[in-house]
């Protein structure tokens, strides 16, 4: 299925230069959604995968579905001040400032095998502070699975940097410029 025709671009947004990734079109369609979920559980369907993590916000709407058709679990990693139980929080950086993620101190146990969810692999920043707060809980990434990647912003390098092999780095759409 052509994914890629299904996503939006959007030109000079939200900044001059940028072109940005639209998702909603493709999450709209109904058999496209099937086949992203489908894909990226054909994937690591026979990795063991015990939970699955999404970032918020749009790896929310992937995470899920991908977590039940794996027969596992979904955790949330939550932007600041969200999560009410006892959390621990990674600070990144981002073009301007820092950005913060918290997740669950009791969401994931040591050891358990985890599959890591996002809509978009840009820098990496964002997936490289989730994996980060899943490593300190004890866990054990097993892989990682993206919708787009943005191949120029070094995402991948920045996860294969933190010890990942970029096999287990899956993007179903790639865009090299
Ligand atoms: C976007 C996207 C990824 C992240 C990728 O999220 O959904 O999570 O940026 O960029 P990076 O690889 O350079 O870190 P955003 O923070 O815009 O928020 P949202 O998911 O809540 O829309
Ligand atoms: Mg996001």
């Amino acid at each position: 299925m052509d994914l890629k025709a299904l996503i939006r671009e959007i030109p000079d947004f939200p900044r001059p230069g940028v072109s940005f990734k639209d998702i909603t079109t493709v999450m709209r369609d109904p058999a496209a959604l099937a086949y992203i979920i489908r894909s990226m559980a054909r994937r690591f369907r026979d990795e063991r995968i015990e939970m699955v993590v999404g970032v918020e916000s749009r790896g929310f709407a992937l995470g899920s579905p991908l977590a039940y058709e794996l027969g596992a679990g979904f955790v949330l990693i939550r932007k600041p001040g969200k999560l009410p139980a006892d959390k621990i929080r990674v600070e990144y950086e981002l073009e301007y400032g820092m950005d913060a993620l918290e997740i669950h101190k009791d969401a994931l146990a040591p050891g358990q095998r985890v599959l890591m969810v996002d809509d978009l692999l840009a820098t990496g920043g964002t997936m490289g502070a989730a994996a980060r707060l899943v490593q300190q809980l004890g866990a054990q990434i097993v892989g990682f699975a993206f919708l787009i990647e943005l191949a120029y912003l070094g995402g991948r390098q920045r996860l294969e940097a933190m010890g990942f092999d970029s096999d287990r780095i899956l993007a179903l759409v790639r865009y090299d410029s």
